[in-house]
């Protein structure tokens, strides 16, 4: 039988070398414009995701990557990660079930939120999603109840001055002081505990966050042994940069981490040392083009500038632009809300001048601002911007607020990656592989057997012009 499916959103293998991702955008919008298209798109790239994966296994070897898929549930992203052997963490029974349907082994899985709705940890027992995290007595009661043979990790709240982009510390954590009295009620509930975990918050800016909380950590787990329990496994959480523009980079939080870990948890000591990084993997993989879909030139009414422009009008005479866009703070951009996020618009122009401009998003909300100020060359209704940077907490809270439908999202990779990853992929069109959204998922992987690796159902894959049929 044969399950036909359009291809709305295939992986476009690029020949190497890959063209800069300015370029793909720009090909991406002549071939939008072609077709009288306007719509807000992204382009993903899961090569950038498969390499963070490997630049992971090789900077961080010790820790597993677990990745927070919260961050984007992006079934392309999920599925190439999962084919690769990463774990995940997961915050609900939505997203255990949707990591489970890619065949994901649950020793690859940590149900890693510690307020969890009773009838989540019933479909984790069912499922045998047997590891999750807790930082309070009432969580103990509920898992002693409906998931007696849970392996419990303790959440702690690390506890420091450190700068971060998300403070989770406010809604989660076991304070250092309270470890003894919580791990002591543990043991009365006879409630098995294997594990500490914490999370520095998300967006961390300073690398000496992770060491200090691996050593909170160590503390923690000493207590627990002291108390009798069977400790195997260390969750260092997320808070790893995920774009270049990050304050600091990966590379200088783990060569901080991986002393930290090999002083307080030496590779003797036989642990399972996991992590939870969701904006890492995905952050730089997604970029977001944009429409200008309407503009307002208005007169400027502050004073705050000093210099002249090539024409030599000063920025007090000059005009300043609003561009309406057709994505914003409801829809890809409520990261500038929940995440704290700056957008970096960039044109294509090659004009010099430079104008005081703000960006909107496509809604009747004052509070759909994308960027009240910056610089911009005069653009025309019609023109596109574009936003590197953004699949972190992006399109995944993004909503339809106002009938504003999401951007489309365009997956490439570059052929020696795919090549790589998939080495039996059919490669006779360039556009021979796709999974998208749940509506347009291929009814064979929707269904049961419920897995096939991308790698196998790649292979069983035969392209034809503009739709994708699964043998
Ligand atoms: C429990 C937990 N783990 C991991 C993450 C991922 O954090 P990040 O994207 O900063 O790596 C989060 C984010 O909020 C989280 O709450």
């Amino acid at each position: 039988m044969k399950h036909k499916y359009s291809s709305i959103s295939s992986v476009e293998i690029i020949a190497d070398p890959m063209p800069c991702m300015t370029q793909l955008i720009q090909d991406k919008i002549e071939q939008f414009e072609s077709r009288d298209c306007e719509d807000a798109f992204c382009v993903c790239d899961v090569g950038d995701v498969v390499n963070k994966f490997k630049a992971w296994k090789e900077l961080l070897p010790r820790v597993e990557p677990f990745y927070a898929c919260k961050c984007n549930t992006d079934e392309v992203v999920v599925k190439t990660l999962a084919d690769l052997g990463a774990g995940f963490d997961c915050a609900s029974k939505g997203e255990i079930s949707q990591i489970l349907k890619h065949g994901v082994p649950t020793e690859r899985i940590i149900y890693a939120n510690p307020c969890k709705q009773k009838s989540f940890i019933k479909y984790a027992a069912k499922h045998n999603v047997d590891m999750m995290t807790f930082d309070n007595e009432a969580e103990l009661v509920k898992v002693k109840e409906l998931y007696p043979t849970a392996k419990m990790v303790l959440r702690i709240l690390p506890v420091s001055d450190v700068k971060v982009q998300c403070n989770l510390g406010v809604k989660f954590g076991c304070h250092p002081n309270n470890v003894a009295k919580l791990l002591k009620k543990a043991k009365e509930l006879d409630v098995d505990v294997m594990g500490v975990s914490f999370h520095c918050g998300s967006g961390v800016q300073e690398a000496r966050a992770f060491s200090l909380a691996v050593s909170q950590a160590h503390d923690a787990w000493q207590i627990a042994v002291k108390l009798g329990f069977n400790m195997t496994m260390l969750d260092i959480g997320g808070g790893f940069p995920g774009q270049k523009s990050a304050p600091i980079s990966f590379t200088e939080i783990v060569s901080i981490l991986n002393d930290a870990l090999d002083t307080y948890f030496p590779a003797e000591m036989g642990i399972r040392i996991i992590a939870e990084p969701g904006r890492y993997f995905v952050a730089s993989a997604y970029t977001l083009a944009v429409n200008i879909i309407a503009k307002r030139t208005v007169a400027r009414d502050i004073s705050d500038a000093d210099g002249c422009n090539q024409q030599g009008v000063t920025k007090n005479d000059e005009p300043s632009h609003m561009y309406y866009v057709n994505d914003g703070v409801y829809g890809s951009f409520n990261c500038i809300m929940y995440d704290h996020a700056h957008a970096e618009a960039h044109v294509f122009s090659d004009s010099p001048l430079r104008f005081t401009s703000s960006v909107w998003g496509p809604t009747c909300d004052g509070l759909d601002c994308i960027i009240q100020e910056c610089r911009l060359p005069e653009m025309e209704v019609g023109q596109w911007m574009y936003f590197p940077d953004m699949g972190a907490y992006t399109i995944a809270a993004g909503s339809t607020f106002n009938g504003m439908p999401r951007p489309t999202i365009h997956y490439i990779c570059s052929q020696e990656i795919w090549d790589e990853i998939y080495p039996d992929h059919c490669t006779a069109k360039r556009r021979c592989e796709s999974m998208s959204s749940d509506a347009d998922f291929p009814s064979i992987m929707a269904t049961g057997p419920d897995v096939r690796s991308l790698r196998e159902a790649a292979s069983s894959i035969s392209c034809i012009e503009d739709e994708i049929v699964f043998a």
